[in-house]
């Protein structure tokens, strides 16, 4: 079944790995947690295990980010992963909670109209007319399972929610208990239940967290990779996994274009070349790691399907441009500046040259 499904969830697609890391993990495991810390470290960052099998990494950083992060969830307090978008945080939570419950599912998305229902509760209307109030009417949110089952709970996008609905948060992780009013009842939380979530650094403001709320979690920063050769393997790796979910023909060639496509992306968010040499002003968008990867995929497509399906600077010259003109007016200008000052000096790049100007 799993094989037909677009994307499979992470303990589905990883199950092997967490079942082979469950079998050597000989370390204590916290209450509730399918996998030791270790090994939900080793899970997240890949290694050889002592028969020689492997575990593949799946965040790319420094390991005490993650030791940290970890170690968060088997205290009492939730683990909020902040950074600026594209830097693996929606991934990282799917990531952990796979590891640490098998279930990375529990999952709520917060937006501005993110109600207090899919935090809490909410009820099945048919049954509730019918038989008034009763456990069979209630339909619990994705948090409410969790803390049933003793799981980690996902929320996306934290700060997007209105800020009394994310208000709603402080009861079940100071108390680790769901009131239910109109049942007479609560919900407990078992061991094991914990919530992470993720927010954007840009979307600060947006719904400042209250201190209340800040209070019930461990905030890990996640970074932009830290060097160009990280940021080119985090790239390749990523295009390769999901070129096989697309099946797309195997592209090894390519990776010419992906370390271009990571010096440009790097250089504009600095705003200086990698020499130092010059100033740039950087776009208004974010070109991160996960833009890249998703140009150099769309490129990958079209060298497939249109080209002789080797990777060419023609296939990702529009999604650079397209990813680096967000503002039809200010961007473009800057894109210019680039592509006439630094892009046509490199004698290299002559053929992306040439391609930017066919496009822009
Ligand atoms: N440091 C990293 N290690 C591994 N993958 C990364 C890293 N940074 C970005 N990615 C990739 O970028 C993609 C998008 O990440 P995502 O989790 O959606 O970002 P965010 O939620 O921070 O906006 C994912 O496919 C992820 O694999
Ligand atoms: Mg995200």
């Amino acid at each position: 079944m799993t094989e037909a499904v677009l994307r499979p969830h992470a303990e589905q697609q990883y199950a092997d790995e967490l079942a082979l890391l469950s079998e050597h993990d000989e370390r204590p495991r916290p209450p509730g947690w399918r996998l030791s810390p270790w090994a939900v470290t080793t899970y997240l960052l890949g290694a050889t295990l002592p028969d020689g099998s492997r575990i593949s990494p799946k965040y790319v950083g420094p390991r005490r980010l993650v030791e940290v992060a970890v170690a968060t969830l088997a205290t009492d307090r939730a683990l909020l992963l902040l950074g600026v978008p594209g830097t693996a945080k929606t991934w990282v939570s799917e990531h952990l909670a796979a590891a640490v419950s098998g279930d990375s599912t529990l999952l709520v998305q917060g937006t501005a109209g993110t109600s207090e229902e899919s935090v809490r509760y909410g009820w099945n209307y048919a049954r509730l007319l019918a038989e008034g109030p009763s456990e069979q009417a209630l339909v619990p949110s994705p948090l409410m399972r969790a803390m049933r089952t003793g799981a980690v709970a996902r929320i996306e996008e934290l700060t997007r929610m209105p800020s009394d609905v994310q208000d709603t948060l402080i009861t079940i992780l100071s108390e680790k208990t769901l009131p239910v009013p109109e049942l007479g009842t609560e919900v407990q939380a078992r061991k094991g239940f914990t919530v992470i979530a993720t927010a954007n650094d840009r979307d600060r403001g947006v719904n400042e967290l209250s201190s209340a709320l800040r209070r019930r979690f461990n905030t890990v920063v996640l970074p932009l990779p830290a060097t160009a050769d990280e940021e080119v393997d985090i790239v390749a790796r990523r295009v390769q996994q999901i070129g096989t979910t697309l099946e797309l023909p195997d592209a090894t060639a390519g990776l010419d274009e992906i370390r271009r496509v990571v010096t440009i992306f790097r250089e504009l968010r600095s705003g200086r070349t990698g020499d130092g040499r010059t100033k740039l002003k950087s776009p208004s968008g974010t070109l991160s790691t996960a833009e890249a990867i998703s140009v150099i995929t769309n490129g990958r497509a079209l060298a497939t399907h249109f080209g002789d399906g080797v990777l060419r600077a023609a296939d990702v010259a529009g999604g650079i441009v397209g990813a680096v003109v967000q503002d039809p007016v200010s961007d473009r200008v800057i894109w210019q500046e680039y592509l006439e000052t630094v892009v046509r000096e490199r004698t290299e790049w002559r053929d992306f040259y040439r391609a930017c100007r066919e496009v822009s």
